[in-house]
């Protein structure tokens, strides 16, 4: 159910940080799409995305969004519990949707979702946009086009400075700011580490993205094993994670470990080694919302003495209209408008799916069962 029309009305669900730096911006700025209208719950939320983006309707409550025939497609950017029943009405109303990761909490929800969805006809992007970023689509092509030779090992290392949100220090500044009318909890979206409703910790948060890239590099996942713990009490669940991966269909193996608790930091360490037979490729993503440069580089057996890489593969170009999160609304657009995505430079059959949301779901939950039950858990 593709559309024919030459500009879409796009609605955006949830104004926080992820609709701030991924979503809003990039719709504003296409000729294709027009921020027609947002919703949030939190009312300060709606006003800052209004102020900024000036759509014709807003909303407190989405599913009232979610129920005006004018809107095309939407952008779901709520907390992962809302995801559902916004994408369930969205696809039943014809709208078609661009979903936060994780999509949902739990499989069984998943199902209905993919149900509604295929019944409906819409067209359902995931929006792990880490697929989108020209250094990791070059890697791709790099593993695709066999450089390196085999690959038979990764190392993907993603962590953030999160302070323990009970420390005394921690606690004065927090009331500090609330003094000036700053809800610092609020603004970092901390229900992600405090609220049950979230359904699982730091790594159903941020595990879909890795999931998401090492199955588009390497297909399907055939096996993990995991340790998952949580070292602060004021965390509902988890808030550091080791996973080793084997693949269906290649022998490679992939070590994933992400944490809150690096010590460092805010804007953390995500940096990654892919080893290969006849080389290995090191990759750098100093800090994504800020727009910072990514670096992929390249060393070979001639490097073995110097220790220099003999080729820097990718160096992003400071291009805010290509960096991941733009492209991403870019192919989504193409997408819903039935239009080619070359002007993005991303084959459409790359673009990741409702499945390939659900494939990432199934993923983080064998990791939780992995490590519960301390055993290698089969895909
Ligand atoms: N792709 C990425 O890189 C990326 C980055 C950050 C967050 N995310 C995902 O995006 C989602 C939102 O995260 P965030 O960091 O923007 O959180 P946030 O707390 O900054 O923003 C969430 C917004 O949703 C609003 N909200 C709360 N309940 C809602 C409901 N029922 N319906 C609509 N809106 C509601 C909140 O008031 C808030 O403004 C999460 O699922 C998260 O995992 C993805």
């Amino acid at each position: 159910m593709r559309m024919t029309k030459s500009k879409l009305k796009v609605g955006v669900i949830g104004c926080g940080i992820v609709a701030k730096n991924g979503h809003l911006p990039w719709y504003a700025k296409s000729p294709l799409a027009d921020v027609y209208a947002i919703a949030d719950p939190d009312s300060a939320h709606l006003k800052k995305a209004n102020n900024l983006y000036h759509p014709t309707l807003q909303y407190t409550d989405p599913m009232e969004l979610l129920e005006n025939s004018e809107i095309d497609a939407v952008s779901i950017c709520s907390p992962h519990w809302a995801h559902k029943e916004q994408v369930i009405r969205a696809a039943k109303n014809g709208k078609h949707v661009l979903c936060e990761k994780p999509l949902t909490i739990n499989l069984e929800d998943m199902n209905e979702m993919i149900h509604v969805v295929e019944q409906n006809g819409v067209i359902f992007q995931t929006a792990t946009q880490k697929r989108f970023d020209p250094g990791f689509q070059r890697i791709k092509e790099l593993i695709d086009n066999e450089t390196l030779g085999e690959i038979y090992h990764i190392s993907l290392y993603w962590f953030h400075s999160i302070p323990n949100l009970e420390s005394k220090w921690i606690r004065k500044g927090l009331k500090f700011f609330k003094s000036l009318g700053i809800d610092i909890l609020k603004e970092m979206g901390a229900w992600r580490l405090t609220d049950s409703r979230s359904g699982g910790g730091d790594f159903l948060d941020h595990g879909p993205h890795y999931i998401d890239l090492l199955r588009w590099w390497f297909g399907d996942i055939k096996n993990v094993s995991a340790q998952v713990r949580k070292f602060h009490d004021v965390h509902q669940y988890e808030d550091h994670t080791a996973a080793l991966f084997s693949f269906k269909k290649c022998n490679t193996t992939a070590i994933f470990e992400r944490s809150h608790n690096f010590v460092g930091r805010f804007a953390g360490k995500e940096q990654g080694r892919i080893h290969g037979m006849k080389g290995t490729i090191t990759f750098d993503v100093p800090f994504e919302p800020k727009l910072k440069p990514m670096r992929v580089e390249k060393y070979l057996w001639t490097n073995i003495i110097t220790d220099h890489p003999s080729q820097i593969l990718y160096k992003s170009s400071r291009n805010p209209w290509n960096l991941s999160y733009a492209r991403q609304v870019r192919s989504f657009i193409n997408q819903v408008l039935d239009r080619s995505n070359n002007d993005v430079g991303f084959p459409k059959e790359w673009i990741p799916t409702i499945y390939d949301g659900k494939a990432a779901l199934e993923v983080v939950h064998a990791v939780y069962e992995s490590s519960r039950k301390q055993i290698v858990k089969e895909l």
